[in-house]
Formats: structure tokens, sequence, C-alpha cells
């Protein structure tokens, strides 16, 4: 097979050994002789990989009891809906940091009042603006935050303490990445398919006692039962997640990608130092590269996740021939949203250190051919 490192920013890379044994299992499922395809997701065996994949959840980021873990198709735009529809009595409250938080924000509107207490995008969003905490109402029912912003390679990079309100946090692109504390959310959501798994699975972690106190609203109340977070987190363990069809495939590449982050990396603190290792590494050579600038100036503000860049001044004319050049050493990937331009790396948890040392080579020495 072709090497490709593979920087995309999600569908992304994910974990050698967690691929290799979900294609064994397509062939046969848990020694049934049936694939995984084709089980039901009644079988005993796959009741038990959901109650598997909800306790790697537990473990890896110390989700206490009174949280349940939800495994529900749409993917995190679905989320953007559903948080509101099952949160928002009358005001809720969003830090705009990119546009997947304004597109969260722009569902919440649809289902009461929605005050967005800062936002980046005079400046492309590449900055995570300051003080905004002061600036959450205190009567808001929770305050909203995507926590990395894939686009643009910002990101809050720990928990935010002393929140007004119930905090919510859109975790698509740096779940996993590092510890949480989920005991400071009421909620978190993301889909999958960045640091746990394949698209086709979404995940939601939600405090139990905040589910069902939708009271004032007009719209939307009662709930369509597809969107209502109880229906998903039923009561007995066998039923959570499978009111209806769950993405058994999406689901169980999750499963393996979890045991990779536990068993072979040894937890998300361990992946953690590797990620930022890795971020490291590249910020440095963007930082020292006389071809490239970073994109985000504000280095604590800098993503571990996504990296992003553009050519230095003077240098813009140089972007398709750096592009051709990183393709033909096999980066695969690194082209940038078309909203900021220039070029970002996503270093998801599977990314290897060697695609970054890879892509670091190839930026040295396209500086010394071009120089
Ligand atoms: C931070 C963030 N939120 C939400 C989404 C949307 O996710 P989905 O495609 O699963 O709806 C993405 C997708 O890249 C994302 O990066």
């Amino acid at each position: 097979m072709k090497t490709a490192y593979n920087f995309n920013a999600g569908p992304c890379v994910l974990p050698k050994e967690a691929i290799e044994s979900t294609i064994n299992a397509i062939r046969d499922f848990d020694n049934t002789g049936i694939g995984l395809f084709e089980i039901s997701h009644r079988t005993p065996g796959w009741e038990r990989t959901m109650e598997e994949t909800r306790q790697l959840w537990r473990d890896l980021l110390n989700i206490p009891a009174e949280y349940e873990i939800l495994f529900l198709g749409g993917g995190a735009s679905t989320q953007f809906m559903a948080v509101p529809a099952n949160l928002l009595n009358k005001k809720a409250a969003y830090l705009q940091t990119g546009v997947w938080a304004k597109k969260a924000a722009k569902e919440a509107k649809l289902f009461g009042e929605t005050v967005i207490v800062a936002s980046s995008e005079d400046k492309t969003y590449s900055y995570i603006p300051k003080d905004f905490l002061s600036k959450v109402p205190a009567d808001a029912d929770y305050f909203h935050i995507t926590t990395n912003n894939t686009i643009y390679g910002t990101e809050i990079k720990y928990d935010l303490e002393n929140v007004p309100t119930m905090l919510v946090a859109d975790m698509s692109s740096d779940i996993m990445s590092r510890p949480v504390d989920v005991k400071k959310y009421g909620l978190i959501y993301g889909g999958a398919q960045k640091n746990v798994g394949p698209a086709g699975v979404t995940f939601v972690i939600v405090r139990k006692d905040i589910l069902g106190k939708i009271t004032d609203r007009q719209y939307m109340n009662p709930l369509p039962t597809m969107v209502d977070y109880r229906t998903h987190a039923a009561e007995e363990a066998k039923n959570i997640s499978m009111f209806n069809t769950p993405p058994v495939s999406a689901i169980f590449l999750m499963h393996e990608t979890l045991k990779w982050v536990k068993n072979t990396i040894g937890g998300v603190a361990e992946m953690n130092k590797i990620n930022v290792k890795k971020s490291e590494l590249l910020y440095a050579e963007i930082d020292r590269n006389s071809m490239f600038r970073g994109t985000v100036e504000a280095k604590e503000d800098r993503s571990i996740m996504n990296h992003c860049w553009v050519m230095a001044e003077g240098r813009e004319g140089l972007q398709d021939k750096f592009m051709a050049f990183a393709k033909e050493r096999g980066m695969v990937g690194i082209k940038g949203h078309r909203s900021v331009g220039g070029f970002r790396a996503s270093l998801y948890n599977a990314c290897p250190i060697e695609a970054v040392e890879a892509l670091v080579q190839c930026m040295q020495d396209f500086e010394k051919e071009n120089k």
C-alpha cells in the first residue's frame, strides 16, 4: 500500500490496530460466524460491546455515574438542534469562536433568546475572545462553547472555572486529546470522526438530572421522541442508545479506538503528552521557517489538534508550489479550509509522530530549495 501521511481534518487517521480488529469483526463478529455488518443489534455480544464502549468512556474520562453516555446518529450538527431542544427554556448563551459555534447558535435561536457573549469573527476566528465569562448572563439556561475550532486552529485547552451557568461543550475535534473534568459540564457532545472513531456515530455525555426541565417554552414542547435525550438514556442498560438501531459498525470501531487509547497509549493524560509533543514540533517549524507564517498569533489560543499556516509575506506566490511539493512527499489533507486559505495539518490522536516529522522535513526541504 502507498505511504500517505494523513492530516485530514475529519474523517481522519485512526489507529491501525483498531482498523485491523474491525476488519476481522467485519468477517466474523465475536465468534458468531456472522460479520459485524450482518449481526442483529440485539445479539448478546453486541449488548456487551455497547456496555464495554460506555465503560471505556467512563474509565478514560472519569465520567461519574450521574452522567449517561449516548451513541447516536446524525452528527454533531444534529446536536446543535438537540441541545437547545432539551435544555433551552428561555435563554441560552453562546461563545462564537468559529463557524461550527455560529451554526450551533443559529439552531438555539429557534428555541429562545440566544445571547452571543463574544465573537472572534472580526479576525476570521483567529483568536479566542478574552474575558467572555463576565458577559455570560447568570439567568441563561446554559453557556455553550466549542472547545476546539477545527477550521481556524484555536482551542480552549482547559476546563473553564466559575461559569455562571451550566456549561455545554461541542468537543467534536478535541475529545480524548486531553483529560477533561466532566463534572464541570452539564453536557458534552461531538461527532466521533476525529479522535474517537469513524463518521456515523455521535457521542453525548449528559448529566441525567438536567433533562426533562422544559416548562416554559411553546415551541417543540413536548419534545419529539427521537430528539428527547431521555429516550436514549434508558433506565435499563441494555436499552441505552438502543431505542432505534444504533450505528453498529461505527460504534465497534469507536470501541477499538478507545481500547487503543487505554491499553496501547495508557490513557488520556499520556495521549495528551504525545499530542503536545507533536504539536510543538510543528508549531516550532511554522514559526522558524521563513517561508511560512502561523495564522493564530496568540500562542495560548493555538490548537494542539489543528495547525493552520499560510505563506509568509512576499512568498504568497509559492503556495501552489508548496502544495505540489508536499503532495509529492505523501502529505495528504493539508489544504486549509477555504475560509482561511493556506494550509492546515490536523494532528489527531492517531496521527503518528513520524508523520509530523515527515511534514517538518518537507517544510525544511522546501525552504532550502526556494530561499
Ligand atoms: C467542532 C465541530 N463541531 C461540529 C462539527 C460538525 O460535525 P458533523 O459533521 O458530525 O455534523 C464539526 C465537523 O468538523 C466540528 O469540527
